[in-house]
């Protein structure tokens, strides 16, 4: 089994200034320094947080799949005191941090988004054209539509939009044409029938060397099953909303929507004001909220990436929470 190794690990640890409580709250017994780490996963930017806000800091870690709730519960046992795991999406990320885990405000929230390295190597979830097994690509195995029902069911405009918009792939409306057609002579069940499925509707002069050319249909019927790029931006804004004041957050993004969305949201959010571009003075009255500490993304180093390959698409976007 293959552990998920952390992305721009002391970048994440360096923007939410992880450090023991030295402020007059901890000698009151008030909790501080808390942070949540909304993409728990293998909790290997957990426990680092954990490590370094040592012995005051306290850790909430969200996680929608519950091998991974299992997996960083057990990596992080030692840490029990300082620790609350709740097997949840992000979305509902105000309700976990006050009415799951009791806080009102935190510190330090990281999104690492997207799926981890265990459950791409973990055959039977079906995330891998790699690996023949059941289609599911359920973050999330208590609910939601597998990658079974979307590959068999879906119209075929609406395959092909998913397979162009989140996976970028320029040849989604014949991959999708042909998924139609081979669904129609027997169900596509397996992440193999599939994956054949993309391969044979690419020309073969047009197969990519760099890549699989199964790649970006997998990874965008696995943004659609789980519903990935439509819950991001709301859940940012709540994430903002029960950070203090001074209190920072850092989005990891692997795929470029997302990261526009993240890139246009904090903008937006730092500007505060939402009157017209033409209007020669504001209106609205509305003030930024936050401020971007990362002008451009922060993207791993070469040697990085040379260590952990599956780093190389990432960006860090990092912002200060500076008023309500
Ligand atoms: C890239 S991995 C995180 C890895 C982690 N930072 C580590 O160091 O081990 C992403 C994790 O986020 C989870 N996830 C994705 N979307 C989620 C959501 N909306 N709510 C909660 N968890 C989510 C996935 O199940 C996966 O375990």
């Amino acid at each position: 089994m293959m552990v998920h190794i952390p992305v721009l690990l002391d970048e994440v640890i360096n923007f939410l200034r992880c450090e023991p409580c030295k402020r007059p709250k901890v000698l009151r017994g008030e909790p501080c320094n808390i942070y949540v780490d909304a993409n728990l996963g293998d909790g290997g930017h957990a426990e680092h947080i954990l490590k370094k806000s040592s012995p005051t800091g306290i850790l909430i870690g969200i996680d929608r799949d519950e091998d991974s709730i299992k997996f960083a519960s057990d990596r992080l046992s030692s840490y029990r005191e300082r620790v609350h795991i709740f097997h949840d999406n992000f979305k509902n990320m105000k309700y976990v941090v006050s009415g799951r885990a009791g806080f009102s405000k935190v510190d330090g929230i990281l999104f690492d988004l997207g799926v981890s390295t265990r459950q791409l190597m973990t055959a039977e979830r079906g995330f891998s054209f790699s690996q023949d097994a059941p289609l599911d690509m359920r973050m999330d195995r208590s609910r939601g539509v597998t990658a079974k029902e979307v590959v068999n069911n879906f119209e075929e405009e609406k395959l092909s939009n998913i397979i162009y918009k989140y996976g970028e792939e320029k040849w989604a409306k014949k991959i999708a044409r042909a998924i139609v057609r081979e669904r129609g002579k027997m169900p596509v069940d397996t992440t193999s029938q599939l994956s054949d499925i993309v391969v044979s509707a690419i020309p073969p002069a047009h197969r990519s060397q760099r890549i699989h050319s199964a790649t970006r249909t997998f990874q965008a019927i696995r943004i659609a099953v789980n519903g990935e790029i439509e819950i991001l931006e709301d859940a940012i804004r709540d994430a903002i909303d029960v950070l203090n004041i001074e209190g920072r957050i850092c989005i990891i993004s692997y795929h470029s929507l997302e990261d526009r969305i993240v890139k246009n949201l904090f903008r937006e959010i730092e500007h505060g004001c939402t009157c017209p571009h033409d209007i020669p003075k504001c209106i609205c009255g509305r003030k930024g909220v936050i401020k971007i500490l990362t002008k451009r993304p922060v993207t791993p180093s070469e040697e990085e990436v040379r260590r952990n390959p599956r780093s190389r698409s990432a960006k860090l976007r990092a912002a200060e929470k500076i008023a309500n």
